[in-house]
């Protein structure tokens, strides 16, 4: 098993952006990996180490060029709190799958979704320096570097699933995962250029932001885990009316953190949105009524998990620690 910060020193002969020498950096958190106590009672943390392990592997398999496998390391599996791949794997207990059929998915969506963080954070994006309390990929290694690292991610996700899920899953898989990491990035164009259709009032400019560039990998991870599990289609149903509400009120609450949180609690700059001139909840709804719309998600994604009985409880543990996590 490769050591997982393995990836952590600098990287030599970086090109584009220089890491800085200055950072005022939190310590590094721990085996939690992201998570607060209120995750610890959940159990995730154990589960995410679980998911950790095997994104290591699915790394250890390829031999890429050094400084490449540094910086997906790196990007990988730093202290994150594996809520996509943790919703992967529960949304398949949840249909009585089990968890190695679940894995390779699970392993995936993570890939995309730390892609899609190391490219968020690049110069020409949201330019951010901190990321899971350290230095952002491009600040520790280089622009050119992070950009190649994030698009091996990408298609890494892709080669798993290939590598690992047989049969009819397979295409399945693809077009689920595919599909989200494409709505993803017109989410991203959406948040960064704008280009939005005509006459759309700024309510909903931010529903169709959030929808794409968040809920989307969000919903695709419960589907995923649905699928893996063999799950039937109102099982499938259940599972997506779920991950649409709360792939929505993921993003309302990460919007209420960058203005109520500090760059050090987060382990990544707040306060941000609104100096770059972000469309989000706070900026639409003020900050109590984000709080009350969070309320509303909520209370639809509970409601979207009653005919799944209580193989779903876990599901409703996490959604309700999703709508109060304060990083
Ligand atoms: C951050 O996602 C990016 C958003 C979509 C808001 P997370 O809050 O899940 O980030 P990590 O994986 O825990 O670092
Ligand atoms: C990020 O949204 C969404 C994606 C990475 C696709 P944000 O820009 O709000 O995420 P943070 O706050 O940088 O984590
Ligand atoms: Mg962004
Ligand atoms: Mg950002
Ligand atoms: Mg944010």
């Amino acid at each position: 098993m490769p050591d997982a910060l393995a990836g952590a020193t600098p990287l030599s002969g970086e090109r584009g952006t220089r890491p800085s020498q200055n950072l005022q950096l939190p310590p590094m958190s721990t085996a939690t990996q992201g998570h607060d106590e209120a995750a610890e009672a959940l159990g995730l943390a154990v589960i995410a180490s679980e998911v950790n392990q095997n994104l290591a592997e699915a790394i250890a398999s390829r031999a890429f060029p050094r400084e490449l496998d540094a910086a997906i390391r790196y990007a990988l599996l730093g202290a994150g709190k594996r809520l996509r791949p943790i919703l992967v794997l529960l949304s398949s207990d949840a249909v009585g799958g089990r968890r190695q059929d679940a894995m390779a998915a699970a392993v995936a969506i993570e890939m995309i979704h730390c892609f899609s963080l190391v490219h968020d954070d690049l110069p020409a994006m949201d330019d951010d320096d901190l990321r899971r309390g350290r230095p952002t990929l491009h600040r520790h290694a280089g622009e050119a570097i992070a950009i190649l690292a994030g698009d091996a991610m990408n298609t890494l996700a892709f080669e798993v699933i290939a590598n690992q899920i047989t049969g009819e899953k397979a295409g399945r898989i693809v077009r689920e995962l595919s599909v989200a990491t494409d709505d993803m990035i017109a989410g991203q164009v959406l948040d960064t250029l704008g280009g939005f259709e005509p006459g759309l009032a700024d309510h909903q400019r931010l529903v169709t932001v959030h929808r794409n560039k968040t809920a989307a990998l969000l919903r695709a991870s419960c589907r995923m885990g649905a699928i893996c599990a063999g799950g039937n289609d109102a099982q499938l149903e259940a599972l997506t009316s779920y991950g649409e509400s709360i792939g929505l009120m993921f993003q309302a609450v990460d919007d209420l953190l960058d203005v109520t949180q500090t760059t050090q609690h987060l382990g990544k700059t707040a306060q941000k949105d609104a100096a770059q001139g972000k469309l989000t909840y706070p900026e639409v709804l003020g900050v109590e009524g984000s709080r009350a719309e969070i309320h509303r998600l909520h209370a639809a994604a509970d409601a979207s998990l009653e005919s799944l009985g209580p193989g779903a409880g876990p599901l409703r543990d996490l959604c309700a620690y999703m709508a109060v996590r304060t990083r």
